[in-house]
């Protein structure tokens, strides 16, 4: 059996747009179906009409292009368990979909109600574990291109499928865990820490933000990600009429300009931008697409805060607004909502420069 149902985990209170967005994207390649999404319980179950439709979205699903979602795992049907034997129907579950899996993942949605599953889980996964050897199921085959997941969501009740390696996070439950830099001045550091990991890989980050490349941070006071760009060797001008971190401009890399980020220009452009202020998102999606069409800078990274409602149609405001400030093309454009992200998700803009990146 293909399992044909689309589960992702999100942040709390952010299952609507899971929703509308698997809808949409759903609806743009003609496959029906309905998303199961109780509030604040952070996950959303995409249903399709007819199972075979549901296979066919997951193979459109790039995962790296969903905004709100942070893990996309194919599930079956949800299994209600007994608390005599909650093995044998997950093992079952796991014997329907394959034989042989890179990794067990045993989760639970990102809430209180969720972590306090924690306390199930544990001491049942080493019975799980056993059942699954026992049926003859590998899931530590460094070579199968499939994650095995077992997703609860109550003591009784659990999702089991797979996530393509290539296609979902490799965080368990979606979640970046990254250590706070002690000598960073901001817990926000963690959040462009997080968007240079998500947005490029190891060697993208040796080649395009790398030591002697320059910077700019529009809203930079105290100044945790001016932090990051001078980990990364850069040198960095830190707009922002508040302070800045002492001991940053001490690296000698920093130079601050008390100046509102939305009259800034620099002096040559500038291989970064990067974008922290508290402002409406369509005015700092205007100002990101302006700075890459008027090449003051190559790349940028940038937050839009989504304190409003309508949250996932801003995202598409926002979207289009981009597109048509670029001229409807020539550049990528990611969005994603971090883990260390809030009411808020972060972008990447660049100019394409290679057919392998949007
Ligand atoms: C969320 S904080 C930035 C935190 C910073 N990214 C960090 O990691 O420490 C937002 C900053 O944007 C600044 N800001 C807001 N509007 C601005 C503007 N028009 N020009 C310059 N800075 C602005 C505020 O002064 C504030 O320091």
């Amino acid at each position: 059996m293909k399992p044909s149902r689309l589960l992702v985990y999100c942040r709390a209170g952010f299952e609507r747009e899971c929703a509308q967005e698997l809808t949409s994207i759903a609806g743009a390649i003609g496959v029906e179906g309905f998303v199961k999404a109780r509030p604040d319980s952070a996950f959303a179950v995409f249903q399709p009409h007819q199972d075979d439709m549901g296979v066919e979205l997951a193979k459109h699903l790039e995962f790296a292009r969903l905004v709100f979602p942070r893990q996309l795992v194919r599930v079956g049907d949800p299994l209600t368990l007994q608390e005599a034997d909650r093995v044998a129907p997950i093992v079952a579950a796991a014997r329907d979909l394959g034989r042989s899996f890179n990794g067990l993942a045993i989760e639970m949605p990102d809430t209180n109600d969720g972590k306090a599953l924690s306390t199930l889980t544990r001491p049942l996964t080493p019975h799980i574990e056993k059942g699954l050897r026992k049926a003859g199921i590998d899931f530590e085959d460094a070579s199968a291109a499939e994650r095995l997941h077992v997703f609860f969501v109550g003591s009784l009740a659990c999702y089991v499928g797979v996530s393509d390696l290539a296609n979902s996070s490799r965080w368990p439950m979606g979640i970046a865990r990254l250590r706070m830099p002690r000598d960073a001045p901001s817990r926000s550091t963690l959040k462009l820490a997080e968007a240079i990991d998500e947005f490029l890989d190891e060697k993208e980050r040796a080649k395009r933000l790398a030591p002697g490349m320059t910077g700019i941070d529009l809203g930079a006071s105290p100044g945790g990600w001016t932090w990051q760009l001078v980990k990364h060797g850069l040198m960095v001008i830190a707009v922002d009429n508040g302070a800045i971190d002492a001991k940053l401009l001490e690296s000698g890399q920093v130079k601050h300009r008390r100046d509102d980020g939305f009259h800034f220009k620099p002096e040559e452009p500038v291989d970064w931008m990067v974008c922290d202020m508290v402002e409406s998102p369509s005015r700092i999606a205007r100002l990101a697409a302006g700075w890459i069409a008027q090449g003051w800078c190559r790349e940028s990274i940038f937050n839009l805060k989504l304190p409003m409602k309508k949250r996932w149609e801003e995202v598409e405001r926002c979207r289009a607004i981009i597109d048509e400030a670029l001229g409807g093309g020539g550049y990528f454009l990611r969005m994603k909502q971090l883990y260390h992200d809030r009411e808020e998700i972060t972008c990447h803009l660049a100019r394409q420069r290679k057919a392998a990146l949007r």
